[in-house]
């Protein structure tokens, strides 16, 4: 299966900052042919993503979408609109919204109907809260994707690509899952997706989680991890590139190449 590697900027970067971030992602990334990359700014930031990486092998999209298409829902963006933008990808259900706006899994379910019906590909956020044995965290993300998938057809169910990614191992102060679990709940995944009540399908299921430099590899060795999806570390596009690029030489990371394989935001930062 062919690897999927991207990053959610989450709220980080205006569209000026944006701009020199995405050419040195586009720099540092060009030739790699080995997995498909994406990156999902800001919806400020969309835009500007179109036209940095427009002909390039890096793909753009959104953090989340309105499960409306149309209509008086303020501060909302839509499918059809971020469609319009070219974007490929729209992550859906990440832990953050959940917390922040309780997102449901059948808000989830919604959205995702409506990425699909524009075209683009959801990527499926889903976790378990606190660290438990893989068996536990199987069964709370499928309970997840029983719903959260549960408006997809039958005929688009290979359209759609899951992210694990457990709470626990998310932001600053916590730390990448040990690879032999995070292989443990792909694994489960892919059973349940392989399964009749899970559509029958081989779907890419990607882990995020404090991957950071050191981690990619061990993480992308395990069988069942199709791709990584990057948080915190991908603010420097140097950290970005090196996960990307795991079989290659280090690019030297444009921070001074400090030891610690987290950027500072504010080093990150290209005005
Ligand atoms: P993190 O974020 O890498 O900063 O932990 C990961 C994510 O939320 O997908």
């Amino acid at each position: 299966m062919r690897r999927l590697i991207g990053t959610s900027l989450k709220m980080h970067f205006t569209s000026s900052e944006a701009a020199p971030y995405f050419e040195e992602i586009r720099s540092l990334t060009e030739g790699i042919d080995s997995c498909d990359l994406f990156v999902l700014p800001p919806f400020t930031s969309i835009w500007v993503a179109r036209e940095k990486f427009a002909g390039s092998n890096v793909a753009w999209g959104a953090q989340d979408v309105s499960p409306e298409d149309w209509g008086p829902h303020t501060g909302d963006v839509s499918a059809p609109m971020l469609a319009d933008l070219g974007c490929s990808y729209v992550e859906v259900g990440h832990s953050e919204r959940r917390r922040d706006y309780g997102e449901t899994n059948e808000t989830v379910a919604r959205k995702v109907a409506r990425i699909l019906h524009y075209g683009m590909t959801p990527i499926v956020c889903v976790g378990e809260p606190a660290l438990g044995d893989a068996a536990a965290a199987i069964g709370h993300v499928v309970s997840e994707l029983r719903v959260g998938l549960s408006l997809v057809d039958a005929s688009d169910r290979d359209r759609v690509v899951i992210a694990y990614e457990p709470v626990w191992a998310i932001g600053v102060g916590a730390s990448a899952a040990d690879p032999q679990h995070v292989a443990r709940v792909h694994q489960g995944i892919h059973e349940y997706l392989c399964s009749p009540a899970g559509g029958a399908v081989d779907v890419r299921v990607i882990y995020g989680g404090s991957v950071d430099p050191s981690t990619a590899a061990p993480l992308l060795e395990q069988e069942g991890v199709d791709g990584l999806f990057v948080g915190r570390a991908a603010l420097d596009p140097s950290f970005f590139a090196r996960i990307a690029r795991p079989a290659e030489p280090d690019v030297a990371p444009s921070n001074g190449g400090r030891p610690k394989e987290f950027p500072d935001r504010a080093s990150c930062i290209r005005r």
